[in-house]
């Protein structure tokens, strides 16, 4: 297979100008219009059905040209006939874009992005989307709706499971790596497509994590929160972003001229295109913004939007606003432009058909070197958040294991949210990863999750009351020498539509969790979660935690392999988990306040009722080794004081067994003209050593990393002081003073 070649140039455009301007003559106002709509397919909704454009209408606007690209159209066979039409029926034969939410994977899955961020594998995470884009494109697509790369700081937005975690640094550097793993060196390779950044901007900000609210933040946050992994990802030739359903200090994405106009086309020089969200440019008559769907077309267009996805507010309305003046025709032909670009690029003019090769849709689907590139992905995503007394990795000849919970046997959920196209319950269960090392295990399942079907479209309904199978479970305990319980949400309790107010174990399961407890207290607590969760009773009683999140296909595999010590556990996590939902929104990179620090008095900044900690720190991740750090020291390579500064520190394994740590370096600009937080992440690396190896780690400060944008969106660097800090995680840290002259 050739598709693990590792990308370190961004890929060069070739330069289609001339073609597109030769075409774009020759097309009418209705034919560039229908370039920059998208219709939903037949079958599949991942939105509310729509109102308008029913599949009479969708098949003869695809037979005029009517239409630029279809979503939820798969399979060689569906497309091939779809873009049959485009290129035979309609006048100018222009091929369509078939664009796919491919989130972690096609048939084969990964574990879930959020999952993926916290292995800061950014090799391994760029080979996932690889996989991805090429199943994806074996069964005739050629466009993704990933990487989602919104920040978010609140654990009760569902879709914290599609990002990257809380921290813009490694939101920006994951992010990229699924680009160049979707869109590889050559977009018109027949085994790469088009990326898509979304959801520009600001959506992971939603008041109070409930899905599409209102987002209402400061330029700071914008600027050096929000905004750096899209300007990474336009810098590292994203073709595509999709705005957001969200209003953003009151003016909706999708009508936002600052974002798209100024920003993004106007500062960043992007030339790909903006795809709409789902109706997001209808939606904005529901947000008070627009009076009705014409007026949305025309907000929407002439705020950057290109292409309207299944709002047909464009298609309906475009035509008279441009005939009217309302809209200006070089705005059409400025969106129209960017599409045929992307088309261009893809080499849909020179094959339409060329992802429509059914002995490649043959081969490729679930291919056994996709199935190890995930299974390399789960492991590493896997984080080890407590073990007392070495209670793991289980010794491979252990007799009585017990395995208890809703999720250990489960099929199904471990594919997590995304996951549309893969067959149901493909994943390898817990069950079944033990199962390959031993046939001692035994299986009590405890209680049930879920009651009913779990679907993506359909609220999940959970089990409250059912405990008829607890006693069989504690049974089961009572009889064995070590417990492996396998609890936590089901995979379609987090993603899109999926705001939870709490963030414990859904249902009954804590009530199971203390009942074994109570006659069997050694517990290998394994979690499966899409966020992350509150459990403060399990950190202080259950001896060893593992964070096992939604792992795809190769889930239950990965997990044996981390219990049984045949994988040492590396993963650091993306974002803090709370001690309590009131704490949320928590966040590492949080400023200062006037009172920090404790008084005898009441008057500093915390709570009467909770710590001001976390369960656990952004960054965290415990390993079956330990890992020493010393020495740190600068390098400055100018006498002056000015940068780049290296920055260098000794990390070295005083454990056992080899082990991989992910060094992580953290700034605190201490005086500013804008206030800075009191750390931010701006390096780090994933190293291995072998017991008793120690390694020198270096990093390097630029003005990239040692500046920030002020509330004018410009990027400063000014001198001062900084505390420097390397550790292991976002708490524990080696710190130095370092002035910048
Ligand atoms: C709405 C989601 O917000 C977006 O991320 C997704 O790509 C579209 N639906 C299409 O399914």
């Amino acid at each position: 297979m050739i598709f693990f070649v590792k990308t370190n140039i961004v890929a060069q455009n070739k330069n289609y100008e001339v073609q597109i301007e030769t075409l774009l003559a020759k097309m009418t106002l209705e034919e560039k219009i229908g370039q920059m709509n998208l219709y939903n397919g037949f079958w599949e909704v991942t939105g509310p059905p729509p109102a308008e454009g029913s599949a009479k209408i969708k098949y003869e606007h695809l037979e005029k040209g009517w239409v630029g690209s279809m979503l939820g159209v798969r399979g060689v066979e569906q497309v091939r006939k779809i873009q049959e039409l485009a290129v035979k029926k309609s006048r100018l034969g222009i091929p369509l874009l078939f664009g796919f939410d491919v989130i972690h994977g096609y048939k084969t899955i990964s574990p879930i992005p959020l999952a993926e961020a916290a292995s800061w594998d950014l090799e391994a995470i760029e080979k996932s989307a690889r996989v991805a884009a090429t199943e994806a494109s074996a069964v005739g697509l050629n466009w993704t709706f990933a990487p989602m790369v919104d920040i978010s700081r609140d654990a009760r937005w569902g879709r914290v499971m599609e990002g990257a975690g809380e921290d813009p640094y490694l939101g920006a550097k994951v992010g990229v790596a699924r680009v160049k793993g979707f869109q590889g060196d050559d977009l018109s390779a027949p085994n790469t497509i088009a990326a898509c950044a979304k959801h520009f901007a600001a959506y992971g900000f939603a008041e109070a994590g409930k899905e599409y609210n209102t987002v209402d933040i400061g330029a700071s946050t914008l600027y050096n929160v929000v905004l750096p992994p899209f300007k990474a990802a336009v810098d590292n030739n994203v073709r595509t972003v999709m705005n957001a359903f969200n209003i953003l200090n009151g003016v909706p994405a999708t009508g936002n001229s600052l974002l798209q106009r100024d920003i993004l086309k106007g500062n960043w020089k992007f030339n790909g295109f903006v795809v709409s969200d789902w109706d997001s440019a209808g939606e904005m008559v529901a947000h008070g913004f627009a009076r009705d769907r014409s007026h949305a077309a025309e907000l929407a267009a002439n705020a950057g939007s290109d292409m309207d996805m299944e709002s047909s507010a464009f298609i309906g309305h475009l035509k008279a606003l441009v005939e009217s003046g309302k809209v200006k025709m070089d705005v059409i032909d400025d969106a129209v432009r960017r599409i045929l670009r992307v088309k261009f690029e893809l080499g849909l003019f020179d094959d339409p058909f060329k992802y429509c090769d059914p002995k490649r849709e043959k081969e490729l689907l679930y291919h056994p070197d996709h199935q190890a590139a995930v299974l390399d992905m789960a492991k590493k995503s896997i984080v080890l958040l407590k073990n007392d007394n070495q209670l793991l990795p289980l010794n491979k000849k252990q007799q009585k294991i017990a395995l208890i919970g809703p999720l250990a046997a489960d099929k199904n959920s471990p594919l997590g949210s995304w996951r549309l196209a893969s067959d149901d319950n493909t994943a390898v269960s817990v069950l079944e990863g033990l199962q390959q090392y031993t046939d001692q295990v035994k299986y009590a399942k405890g209680a049930e999750l879920v009651v009913g079907p779990a679907q993506f479209i359909y609220e999940t309904k959970i089990n409250e009351t059912d405990t008829d199978g607890f006693e069989e479970a504690i049974k089961l305990a009572k009889a064995s020498e070590v417990v492996i319980m396998v609890l936590g949400e089901h995979g379609f309790q987090s993603g899109e539509g999926r705001s939870r107010t709490k963030l414990d174990l859904p249902g009954v399961q804590q009530a199971l969790l203390e009942a074994v407890y109570k006659v069997n207290p050694r517990i290998v607590l394994v979690l499966m979660n899409g966020r992350p969760l509150a459990l403060p009773w399990a950190d202080e009683h259950i001896p060893a935690i593992v964070e096992a999140w939604q792992l795809g296909s190769q889930s239950g595999n990965a997990i044996a392999q981390v219990l049984f010590g045949d994988y040492n556990p590396s993963g650091k996590l993306p974002m803090t988990f709370p001690r309590s939902v009131g704490q949320v929104p928590i966040y590492y990179n949080h400023f200062s306040t006037g009172r920090p620090n404790p008084v005898p008095l009441v008057f500093w900044a915390h709570y009467i009722d909770e710590s001001n900690q976390p369960l656990y720190p952004f960054g965290y991740g415990l390993s079956y080794t330990q890992f020493a750090y010393s020495n740190l020291e600068f390098i400055q390579t100018d006498a002056a004081g000015k940068q780049p500064i290296r920055v260098v520190v000794t990390v070295k394994n005083t454990g056992k067994v080899a082990g991989e740590e992910v060094v992580q370096l953290y700034i605190h600009d201490k005086v500013a003209s804008i206030a800075r937080p009191v750390k931010e992440l701006k390096g780090f690396q994933k190293i291995s050593l072998q017991p008793g190896e120690s390694k020198m780690v270096e990093f390097k400060l630029t003005e990239a990393e040692l500046g920030f944008y002020n509330n004018d969106g410009v990027f400063v660097v000014e001198p001062g002081e900084f505390d420097i800090m390397v550790g292991t995680n976002s708490q524990s840290v080696l710190a130095k003073n370092l002035v910048i002259k």
